[in-house]
């Protein structure tokens, strides 16, 4: 296998370095394209370019592979709760009984949000998207402790910065939703686990306090295990973009949040929904809206299918759509939109127009289902996503400053006005 890429341009040839990761990824590192040949490279979407070296995520389109720090998705899923997967995404190893210990109690210390902080949820409206109320009081949260505006110098220290984000953007989230409903804010109970506390935030009333099933809390769990990180997302790489002028961490998930929402990425979660509610009260065929999909004249897509990086099954799908089975056997509960989701899928699944563009059900298509299940309203589903991505967002976040990553300012081509002058308003 060569070491060097030969580009030969204008009559001269350029070398370039060639990079293999761990899982014999192959780059060609074009850090000095610009410098020696006068050309930069143009990748909209950049599905064709790194921005980074990392050791935290490892997904393999073409098999649905996907690992955090090296285990399997499918081993996490069964086997580790979301605090124990956090650690792992955080700092690289699976956490003994003792680290797993302090870093719980870490997160259980850091759950509360300063009593201020309640006049700012006060003051919104109550149809105020959650994803917007997160992403201004996760900037917010840092006005309270100002000593995590400059983790790496002066400031708190990067462990206690990571649990203090992960443990309030729970909060932060709960008090959205109980913002928009007009009903009395929960605070922690330090006697919680990590899921069960933040349900009880969300559903716990003054006459009764919410105390999940453990299929509920093994649910919600499972959720944010599946949305831990997934390597160079749209939000992540937004993470790091704003992370990259040395921004604080608070400023560059709050980012994060606002790339998540967009309904390609995050907020399809709450869009898949929306699309099996439509089919099912419309009565029309599914062919109809497979056709629609199909259509180049109209923007309808299947939500919760295709993916940039999968070409193969997510395999996140594939075990979510295990979990919404047990779930809803467990809770003795039916789902119409379940079918119907199914059904779509094994009609994709035989359509060449899927087949061709590797179109298969992602994160999202099933997710939804799952949340429904446990009583998680529709607006809040993107802030799910959100409270689970958080430990990617941050590792990542942490990654690029031990990396001493450079600023992220990309080129472009020029298309516009080639020089002229300015004219006097009567001349124009
Ligand atoms: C997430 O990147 C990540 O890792 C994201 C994520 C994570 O964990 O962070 O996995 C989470 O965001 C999952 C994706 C959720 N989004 C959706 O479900 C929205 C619906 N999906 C699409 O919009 C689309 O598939 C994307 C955004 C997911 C991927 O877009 P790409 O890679 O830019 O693909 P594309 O738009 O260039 O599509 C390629 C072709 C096109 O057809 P042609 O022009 O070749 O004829 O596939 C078609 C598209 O029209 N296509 C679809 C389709 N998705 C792609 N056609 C119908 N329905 C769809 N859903």
């Amino acid at each position: 296998m060569s070491d060097k890429a030969i580009l030969s341009l204008d009559g001269k040839k350029f070398e370039f370095d060639l990079f293999t990761g761990s899982e014999n990824e192959r780059c060609i590192d074009i850090t000095h394209l610009r410098k020696e040949t006068g050309y930069i490279t143009m990748d909209q979407g950049f599905g064709n370019t790194g921005s980074c070296f990392s050791d935290i995520t490892f997904v393999d389109g073409a098999k649905g592979i996907l690992r955090y720090r090296g285990y399997p998705i499918e081993e996490l899923a069964e086997k580790a709760t979301f605090v124990e997967t956090a650690y792992l995404i955080l700092y690289g190893e699976l956490p003994s009984a003792d680290k797993l210990r302090n870093f719980s109690n870490s997160l259980r210390e850091h759950a509360p949000l300063h009593t201020n902080l309640k006049h700012h949820f006060e003051g919104l409206p109550s149809d105020a998207p959650p994803m917007a109320i997160l992403s201004a009081m996760l900037n917010m949260v840092s006005c309270f402790h100002p000593e995590v505006l400059d983790v790496h110098t002066k400031g708190a220290g990067f462990d206690r910065t990571a649990a203090l984000l992960l443990s309030k953007v729970r909060t932060i989230a709960a008090w959205a939703y109980r913002m928009a409903v007009g009903k009395p804010f929960n605070h922690p109970n330090p006697n919680f686990s990590y899921c069960s506390n933040f349900l009880h935030m969300m559903f716990s009333e003054p006459y009764q306090e919410y105390i999940p099933s453990p299929v509920v809390e093994k649910a919600l769990n499972l959720f944010l295990v599946l949305h831990a990180d997934h390597e160079q997302n749209c939000s992540t790489s937004t993470v790091r973009v704003v992370g990259s002028s040395r921004a604080n961490l608070f400023s560059s998930v709050s980012a994060g949040v606002c790339a998540l929402w967009g309904p390609l990425h995050g907020g399809a979660n709450s869009a898949v929904i929306q699309m099996l509610e439509e089919i099912k009260e419309s009565g029309r065929p599914l062919t109809d809206y497979i056709k629609m999909a199909k259509a180049k004249n109209n923007t309808f897509r299947l939500m919760g299918f295709g993916h940039r990086v999968y070409k193969n099954f997510d395999p996140r799908s594939l075990i979510l759509k295990k979990a919404v089975d047990e779930v809803l056997h467990e809770l003795n509960m039916e789902d119409p939109l379940l079918d119907i989701a199914r059904e779509l899928e094994e009609k994709t699944l035989q359509d060449d127009y899927f087949k061709e563009r590797n179109l298969y059900p992602n994160v999202d298509f099933y997710s939804g289902i799952l949340l429904r299940a446990i009583g998680i309203p529709l607006n809040m589903y993107p802030v799910m996503f959100a409270i689970g991505r958080m430990p990617g967002w941050i590792a990542n976040w942490h990654e690029l400053h031990a990396h001493k990553q450079r600023i992220s300012r990309p080129r472009q081509i020029y298309t516009g006005s080639n020089t002229r002058s300015y004219k006097p308003i009567e001349e124009r």
